[in-house]
């Protein structure tokens, strides 16, 4: 699949649908966010991006924060048979792009995000690093 283009990519902003989400989801990580939980998601998200070839979704990734303080990027996803072509590297540099224009002028701001062991040199790329901090987490029930 390397011999594949990326020049006909066409990159979409803001326009990442739950259905969508929920499918690009599903070929790298299995068991699929319900559909009102991923409606709600997209919804309150600060910025979504996404890369389609043709109608098949191929990229996604999103922002969460405050536009402030606090930047958080979440459910980077490239499709498995399009990974390694740059298309991570478009994710991230679009997600930072944003921060530079919505952020305060002239302000320092953190930028963070959860990576899997294996995926973070990828992330060390962008200039990313670890700290002492470990990830807790709580699976809650909501009424
Ligand atoms: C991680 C992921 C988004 C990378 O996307 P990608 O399109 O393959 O990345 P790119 O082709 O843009 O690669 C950009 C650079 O990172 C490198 N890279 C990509 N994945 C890497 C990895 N797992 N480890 C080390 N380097 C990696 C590439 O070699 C490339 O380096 P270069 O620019 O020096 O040549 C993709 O593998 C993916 O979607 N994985 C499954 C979902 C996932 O785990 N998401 C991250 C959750 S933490």
């Amino acid at each position: 699949m390397k011999s594949k283009s990326t020049e006909n990519l066409t990159i979409k902003y803001n326009e990442l649908t739950a259905y969508q989400f929920i499918e690009l989801w599903e070929t790298v990580w299995g068991a699929r966010p319900s559909p009102e939980q991923t409606e709600l998601a997209m919804k309150n998200t600060l910025f979504r991006i996404s890369v389609f070839d043709g109608g098949k979704i191929v990229g996604m990734a999103r922002m969460l924060g405050d536009l402030g303080l606090d930047y958080f990027i979440k459910d980077v996803v490239v499709r498995p048979e399009y990974q390694k072509m740059g298309i991570g590297r478009l994710l991230i540099d679009e997600l930072l792009n944003f921060v530079r224009k919505n952020g305060v002028s002239g302000t320092n701001i953190f930028v963070e995000l959860c990576a899997e062991p294996g995926k973070i040199p990828f992330y060390e790329k962008f200039g990313f690093d670890y700290d002492e901090s470990q990830r807790l987490k709580l699976m809650c029930k909501a009424d």
